[in-house]
């Protein structure tokens, strides 16, 4: 994964908002020097009788003259991103809904005249291509962020906010929420894979279509074991009764590159760590601990979940 980092940008916002903080930095490296210098000129400089209207000039051309030139130059400098990071896609082939919950992503793709597909944690997108995100919350304000794809913005609860992306690489970069939301905040992160457009297309495809049924003994046990403990009614998997709205769906989870919104390896060992107890690995999650399975059913389980592709 990509480090997180605006100075790294991987997005046409991104690369704008980069070149916007250099002129800024430059900005204010000039100014420091300037003032420096002054400030050494003047200590060593003798005061004489004549100076004052000297001073006055000093500060009418240092204290309002200069300020005003450097900061409307980079008001001027600005302001062009406000309406470029606003500019929607010109044909667009999907949208992308996000709802910030405490604490993971519930992503939904929008495609134009196909069903909508439910996903979490994880988003994917197009290298090339400005997308839609539609943002909004369900419980307190959160903050999606990708550094190194476009600014952030707020996701607030009873609000709609929107972002655009337009990935200009492909490779995999982190997003993150930006505004601290409880005890968890810091393990809400995830991970969003940039792809040639292709291979976005083969993606999308095989995520809007049920799942496929398990192939090993275990993990059709597994899924049993899901539909027996109730999982269901928090969580869905297409293809099966579970139809819970409460959790991530988790139709493919296992094609996923993180378990719990970032925090875990999508392995079968992590998956069943996570059943067992999640609140310890992220304090404060709603999903309540599975103690009472054993470590044999956990594994079956977890073996069923990571194969669900
Ligand atoms: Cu969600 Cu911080």
């Amino acid at each position: 994964m990509h480090p997180s980092s605006i100075l790294d940008p991987a997005g046409s916002d991104a690369e704008r908002i980069a070149l916007l903080f250099w002129w800024m930095t430059a900005m204010v490296i000039l100014v420091w020097v300037s003032v420096v210098a002054l400030t050494i000129y003047c200590v060593r400089r003798d005061v004489d009788a004549g100076s004052e209207r000297r001073g006055r000039t000093l500060i009418v051309v240092g204290g309002v003259v200069v300020p005003a030139l450097v900061l409307g130059a980079l008001l001027i400098l600005g302001l062009p991103e406000l309406r470029a990071s606003a500019s929607p896609p010109a044909s667009p082939r999907f949208m992308i809904a996000v709802s910030g919950e405490q604490w993971w992503w519930r992503v939904r793709y929008l495609p134009v005249g196909a069903p909508p597909i439910d996903l979490a944690n994880e988003i994917r997108l197009p290298v090339g291509e400005r997308v839609e995100v539609v943002l909004n919350s369900t419980d307190v304000i959160h903050s999606f962020w990708i550094p190194a794809l476009a600014g952030k913005i707020d996701m607030i609860p009873g609000r709609t906010t929107r972002l655009f992306l337009e990935p200009t690489r492909t490779g995999v970069f982190r997003g993150t929420c930006a505004e601290y939301c409880g005890a968890s905040h810091a393990l809400m992160a995830f991970p969003v894979v940039v792809l040639e457009r292709e291979a976005f297309d083969d993606w999308l495809t095989a995520e809007s279509r049920p799942v496929v049924m398990a192939a090993t003994a275990g993990a059709r046990r597994g899924g049993e074991l899901f539909l027996e403990n109730g999982c269901g009614a928090c969580h869905a998997i297409r293809g099966t009764s579970a139809d819970g709205r409460i959790g991530p769906d988790l139709t493919h989870v296992g094609g996923r590159s993180s378990l719990a919104a970032g925090t875990l390896p999508n392995d079968v060992a992590s998956v069943a760590e996570w059943v067992t107890d999640p609140s310890r690995l992220k304090p404060g999650a709603h999903m309540p601990a599975f103690r009472a399975l054993g470590s044999e059913q956990l594994r079956m389980l977890a073996e069923y979940l990571v194969g669900l592709r």
